[in-house]
């Protein structure tokens, strides 16, 4: 079975989408789907190679939540190569849209699956202190939720 692809990107792949990544990886284990292929990447290019922000990682830490990721920059093919592609904020949603005119991956911004909030920005907690990063996390964490359930209603994944 071909495996369903999902990519959560940011700005630089430190903090946010490195994050959303390892959250909706631990949701999909537990839910005992082998059938995704997740990954994330930045628009921008300035931390490639970087491990995530130690906020981040710490973050993670803090939930129990498996963390192992390299930032790379997100690349046009990755607009046909995944099957869903998932935006932190508007500047992100305008960024995927420049690279290519002839996407076939869905592309939401992530909080439009957010039971709170639907459809505002995950904000950027770079140039801020630890508690961004505690907010960032619950945000990731209820819109992992729905943006699962959604990808399960359409792939027809039975829930266990
Ligand atoms: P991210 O956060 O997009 O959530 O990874 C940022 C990390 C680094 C920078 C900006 C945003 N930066 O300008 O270096």
């Amino acid at each position: 079975m071909t495996k369903i692809k999902v990519l959560f990107v940011c700005l630089g792949n430190i903090c946010r989408s490195p994050l959303a990544e390892a959250v909706f990886s631990d949701k999909v284990r537990r839910a005992g789907l082998e059938s995704m292929l997740i990954d994330s990447c930045g628009t921008g290019g300035y931390h490639i190679g970087h491990l995530p922000d130690p906020r981040s990682m710490a973050v993670a830490s803090d939930h129990n939540i498996p963390m192992d990721h390299r930032a790379r920059r997100l690349t046009k093919a990755d607009l046909t190569d995944f099957d869903y592609v998932i935006g932190m904020d508007d500047e992100n949603m305008y960024n995927i849209g420049k690279l290519s005119s002839s996407p076939t991956a869905e592309t939401f911004k992530m909080r439009k699956f957010d039971s709170e909030g639907e459809d505002k920005d995950v904000p950027d907690p770079y140039y801020g202190g630890d508690e961004g990063f505690e907010s960032v996390y619950q945000m990731l964490d209820r819109s992992s939720d729905g943006l699962l359930a959604y990808i399960r209603n359409k792939h027809g994944l039975d829930r266990s």
